[in-house]
């Protein structure tokens, strides 16, 4: 991860010399999920949705066309890190190192004890279709440890902060996790937004609350169900 995470670094850093850099890591997390927007996964063609392309306008308005191209790069050196290093959490790592550095809470578990906590608790799910929480994910490593166990499992993630919400999603859609990430309060059960990833073949799909499986807590039991986080 480390050569990737330099470079995320040092890409990101060429745009936070001109624009505040927690504003354009949130914008890169925005563009992300736009850009793979009801994707075929298989083919990565997209569908058109309107309402999809004006947040990506109005997220690359205050942007020149020389930025844009920084951020293509940045999200470019995300899909290499995960053909060389899968299921690492380079996002989340330059979130705490750069933006919160642990302001509200937002240190995340060191990779190597999510793994132990992985193993511990899902490391005898050996089947599949399992379903597999953290209902407070920050970027979703603890859920990316669980898939390196086993991908074929479902694995849902929620958090009340956006850019954890939308950590979690990309790094879901990157590494070809199957499930649903919410963006909502855990405790109140107050919802804010959420996406199905890789669900039906489509790469990022924006959903309700009513469709949400975490927030409905209505699925179709499939299995086993595991939660991982202490929360
Ligand atoms: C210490 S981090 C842990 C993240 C992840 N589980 C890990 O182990 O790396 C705690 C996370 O809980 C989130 N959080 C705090 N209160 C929450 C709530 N009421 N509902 C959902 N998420 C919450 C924070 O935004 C933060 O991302």
């Amino acid at each position: 991860m480390t050569n990737h995470f330099n470079d995320l670094v040092k890409t990101l850093n060429q745009l936070g010399r001109k624009h505040d850099l927690a504003k354009v890591f949130n914008d890169l997390l925005t563009m992300g999920i736009c850009s793979f927007h009801r994707t075929n996964i298989l083919s990565r063609l997209q569908e058109k949705d309107e309402a999809n392309e004006a947040l990506y306008m109005e997220t690359i308005k205050p942007y020149e066309r020389e930025d844009l191209d920084i951020f293509a790069a940045a999200l470019g050196i995300l899909q290499l890190n995960v053909l060389d290093d899968p299921y690492s959490d380079l996002l989340g790592e330059f979130f705490m190192q750069h933006i919160t550095k642990g302001q509200n809470g937002q240190y995340f578990t060191p990779p190597h004890i999510c793994e132990l906590m992985a193993e511990m608790q899902c490391g005898n799910l050996e089947d599949e279709g399992n379903r597999i929480l953290d209902p407070a994910c920050g970027s979703a490593r603890m859920l990316l440890s669980a898939a390196k166990i086993n991908h074929r499992n479902y694995f849902f993630g929620a958090d009340n902060s956006n850019s954890c919400a939308k950590m979690a999603t990309l790094n879901f859609f990157l590494n070809g996790l199957n499930g649903e990430v919410a963006w909502m309060n855990s405790l109140t059960m107050e919802w804010y937004g959420g996406w199905k990833i890789n669900s039906n073949g489509l790469g990022i799909l924006p959903i309700e609350k009513e469709q949400s499986e975490i927030w409905t807590d209505a699925p179709p039991k499939k299995k086993t169900e595991q939660q991982l986080s202490l929360f």
